[in-house]
């Protein structure tokens, strides 16, 4: 069955929700202990350590000033001394071979807490903006550590009206676009830095990056992360030899503890998003792009610290002044559009997102001095449409992709960009760290958005043949049941009823309509969950209601 594009508005319109009430799966970090860090996080200058007031970041002063390095703490006292963290966790790192460091809990000590924080690379008062050669010259020195990643043009070109090319720098080694800068970073260290180590805060893509990328340059790298990262990627940097250290409950508290430790220790704080040279490193994709598409219109960056779209606006546009740089990030966080509204990094709440690596509350003050004059524009995206889009990268594209990587996909999916229709678009997939429970839980949700996976409640006739019945009528539909279950006892209608909750795969959404329509004609009490557009593809964008589901 047809529908025309009214039908599916009106349909869309009585049946359409976004998915906000039910995307906890990933650990959410409350918005009051967010705001909370960020107060404590509040960066002071030290001035003890004058900064360097140019802009010319191979010249740039190294982490704050140090005394020589502190004897170890007694054991008792040692805020690294290994402590349970959980028994899982230790029984599986008590099998892995004894070259790798073990993981760390940590509490924080008097001697760690109350310091003055600050980091000399990221300093409020004195943006640093990035310049073209800091590109160039990272391009020239990490070009035999990185792969140069494929851009090639896209099958979902034909769903979605414009000419889509991937950059897919989920292919790096480590899964993301990350190690261009860590790399970059850890080659521009001074010789007795690299020697002395390096520290970050990350739950995941960064640490992975400059734990893989340190191993190769044989650089000590010390991650500090959140106790909300995922166990893969913690087992993952142990792999590549970095020293873990868990503290904190959200990456703030992680950062504060990195910045704390880094002074004690003599270690360089290498901040994910806003260090120069990181900036510069990501920067790389951006020349990498343009060589490798001709006539681009646009580019689509996701956004989270602003680190990759600083990098990438800066490179492109330096070439070539007419492509349109546009960022997504997630509707969840979105904490660059409203710096750019703000002129500054301000905090922005950030929610539980399927782009978990975008969900950062401030944006780096150089990664806004770099990008704000060079971003055409930037949107948010839905959640519902990052699941899609990753859902279509999987079944179209045959790449797994992980939500931050997606986003620009996902922005295009849910119509937000018409003005690209007809263009040639350059669309970074910069991330595939993914956890297969999670990817599973996406899929899932897309079949949903999608009106592939369907739920509906129905109460039939508790006479015999009253179910066979029913599922007769599925069958011949061609629906198929994936989970099906009734109930009697909290039925208020005829004692002699039954109510069926069933969930389903259908073709597409106009099999869900039909289907829908069908059992309304056949039955007095029916109710279908939701169901979200995003057919429309590269259309108009479809309002997305509420309406309460039936089996919530
Ligand atoms: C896969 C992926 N894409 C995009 C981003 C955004 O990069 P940035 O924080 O530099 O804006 C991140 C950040 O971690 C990421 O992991």
């Amino acid at each position: 069955m047809e529908l025309s594009v009214k039908e599916r508005r009106q349909y869309f319109v009585a049946h359409v929700t976004t998915s906000h009430k039910s995307t906890e799966y990933l650990a959410d970090p409350d918005d009051a202990d967010l705001a909370k860090g960020a107060e404590q996080l509040t960066v002071q200058e030290d001035t003890s350590d004058p900064i360097d007031p140019i802009d010319d970041v191979t010249s740039a002063p190294h982490s704050a000033p140090h005394s020589a390095p502190p004897s170890p703490p007694p054991p008792e006292n040692n805020p690294l001394h290994p402590i349970a963290y959980s028994a899982a966790l230790v029984s599986k790192v008590d099998r892995m071979p004894v070259d790798i460091p073990q993981i760390q809990t940590s509490e924080e000590t008097d001697e760690l807490s109350g310091e003055v924080l600050f980091d000399p690379w990221c300093d409020p008062c004195n943006p640093r903006v990035i310049q073209f050669q800091d590109i160039s010259a990272a391009a020239f020195k990490i070009k035999s550590g990185i792969m140069m990643t494929p851009c090639t043009r896209s099958h979902i070109s034909s769903m979605t009206g414009c000419q889509i090319f991937f950059k897919k720098d989920f292919l790096q080694y480590t899964g993301s676009f990350k190690e261009r800068g860590a790399r970059y970073t850890l080659l521009m260290l001074p010789e007795v830095q690299q020697k002395q180590g390096v520290i970050a805060a990350s739950a995941g893509n960064h640490a992975l990056a400059l734990s893989y990328h340190g191993q190769e340059l044989s650089i000590p790298v010390t991650v500090v992360m959140p106790i909300i990262a995922p166990i893969m990627k913690i087992q993952s940097c142990r792999q590549f030899g970095a020293n873990i250290i868990i503290h904190g409950k959200d990456i703030l508290e992680s950062r504060e503890y990195a910045m704390r430790l880094a002074k004690k220790e003599n270690l360089t704080y290498i901040n994910g998003y806003d260090h120069p040279h990181i900036i510069a490193g990501q920067g790389t994709m951006g020349l990498e792009i343009v060589e490798q598409v001709k006539n681009i219109d646009a580019v689509v960056v996701p956004v989270g610290g602003g680190g990759l779209i600083a990098g990438i606006a800066l490179a492109v546009k330096s070439l070539y002044p007419h492509i349109q740089v546009i960022g997504v990030e997630s509707e969840r966080c979105a904490s660059f559009r409203a710096a750019m509204e703000a002129g500054q990094p301000v905090y922005t709440a950030a929610k539980s997102t399927l782009a978990d690596g975008l969900a950062v509350p401030k944006v780096g003050i150089n990664s806004l001095a770099t990008a704000a004059p060079l971003v055409d524009k930037c949107i948010a995206v839905p959640e519902e449409f990052i699941a899609m889009a990753i859902l279509r990268l999987v079944e179209i594209e045959k790449a797994v992709v992980e939500g931050a990587g997606a986003v620009g996909l996902a922005a295009i999916l849910a119509g937000l960009l018409p003005e690209l229709k007809g263009k040639r678009v350059v669309v970074p997939l910069c991330g595939g760290n993914i956890d297969t429970t999670v990817l599973g839980r996406c899929l899932e949700r897309g079949l949903a958005v999608d009106g592939r996976l369907v739920k509906f409640s129905i109460t039939v006739t508790d006479r015999p043949g009253g179910i066979a019945e029913l599922t007769r009528i599925l069958a011949n539909l061609g629906v198929s049941i994936k989970d099906i279950l009734h109930e009697r006892a909290w039925l208020k209608s005829d004692i002699f009823s039954v109510e069926v909750r069933v969930m389903c795969e259908t073709r597409d959404l106009e099999h869900a309509v039909e289907l829908e329509r069908v059992l309304k004609e056949q039955y007095k009490s029916v109710h279908f969950g939701h169901f979200a557009d995003v057919t429309n593809a590269g259309g108009m964008k479809i309002d997305l209601l509420d309406c309460p589901s039936p089996f919530v």
